[in-house]
Formats: structure tokens, sequence, C-alpha cells
């Protein structure tokens, strides 16, 4: 059974860690982290966290509304393509929701456009390098 709950940033390190800092020179840390408006999400699997995300209030001015950053999604590799990121996402336009949030964006790895695309998020501008890690887009949602 799979069952999405509120971890704590700590808990987020290792999975980060494993799947999006592997041989990458860049913190696993982020700031707004523990920040007050700050929320991560966790699915778990027999009890077993398998996959993590992130949301942070932060606006970019490409978008309207109050804003929150999806950072830090990552599961497992054994696990991934079982519905974990899905979960995780759904619960976080719940919450979002609930919080009066307009829209969710972030910046997605090419590999995971099309992950974001089926949850209903769009890209927006052209493609972009972050250092170390690659190619990325934009990407955006706005929650009704
Ligand atoms: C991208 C990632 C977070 C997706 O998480 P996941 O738990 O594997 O995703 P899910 O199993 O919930 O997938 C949901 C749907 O998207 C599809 N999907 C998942 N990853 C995909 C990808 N990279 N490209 C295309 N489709 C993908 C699944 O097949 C599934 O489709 P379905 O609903 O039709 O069956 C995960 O593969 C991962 O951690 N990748 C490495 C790290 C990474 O790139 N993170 C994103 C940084 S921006």
């Amino acid at each position: 059974m799979i069952t999405i709950k509120k971890i704590k940033a700590e808990d987020t390190y290792p999975i980060r860690l494993e799947i999006l800092r592997k041989d990458i020179p860049l913190p696993y840390e982020f700031n707004g982290d523990f920040d007050e408006d700050t929320f991560h999400l966790g699915a778990f699997k027999n009890e077993k966290l398998v996959a993590v995300s992130s949301y942070m209030k932060a606006s970019n001015s490409n978008f309207k509304g109050i804003q929150y950053q999806l950072r830090g999604m990552a599961t497992l590799i054994e696990y991934q393509g079982l519905g974990m990121g899905k979960l995780m996402l759904e619960d976080s336009f719940s919450i979002l929701q609930e919080l009066k949030i307009d829209c969710l964006w972030c910046n997605a790895r090419v590999i995971a456009v099309n992950f974001y695309k089926k949850m209903g998020l769009q890209t927006f501008g052209e493609k972009f390098e972050l250092k170390y890690v690659g190619d990325h887009y934009v990407m955006f949602k706005y929650l009704e």
C-alpha cells in the first residue's frame, strides 16, 4: 500500500542525495527547507520512505498570483513508475488549493518533463542549462 505523508526536511535528504545529487557537487539541503511556509511530502510503500518532494513559497515573475515552487522531486530507482510521484503531486495540489495558492512551478529536468506534463504542468519558455545538472524547462500549473 502507498501512503503519502508530510515529512520533515531532513527526511528528504537521503533520497535527494541518492537520486538528485549523485556525482553532482551541489547542496542537497535547499534554502527554504525550514521556512514556515514550506512543506515536504513523502511516499511510503509498506512503511518505507521511497519518494520525496518539497514545496516552497517562491515567486517566479512569469506567473501570476501566490506561487509555490516544487523542488527535490525524486523516487528511489526501484520504485519509479509505480505511482509515487503522481500521488505526491496530487496531494500537493489539494494542499496548495486549501492554502489558496494560485500557481505551482518548478525547474524541470528534461528527462522529467513528460512526467510533469502527465500531471497537468506546462513548459514555459526555452530550455536552459543549470550548472552540473543539465538542461531544464520551467514548468507550471495554475491550481483551480
Ligand atoms: C521523475 C520522477 C520523480 C517520477 O516519479 P515516479 O514515482 O517514477 O512517477 P509515477 O510512477 O508516479 O509516474 C506517473 C506517470 O508518469 C509516467 N512517468 C514517470 N516518469 C516519467 C518520465 N521520466 N517520462 C515520462 N513519463 C514518466 C509514469 O509512467 C506514469 O504514467 P501513467 O500514470 O500513465 O502510468 C522519478 O522518475 C525520478 O525520481 N526521476 C529521477 C529524478 C528526477 O529527474 N526528478 C525530477 C527532477 S526535476
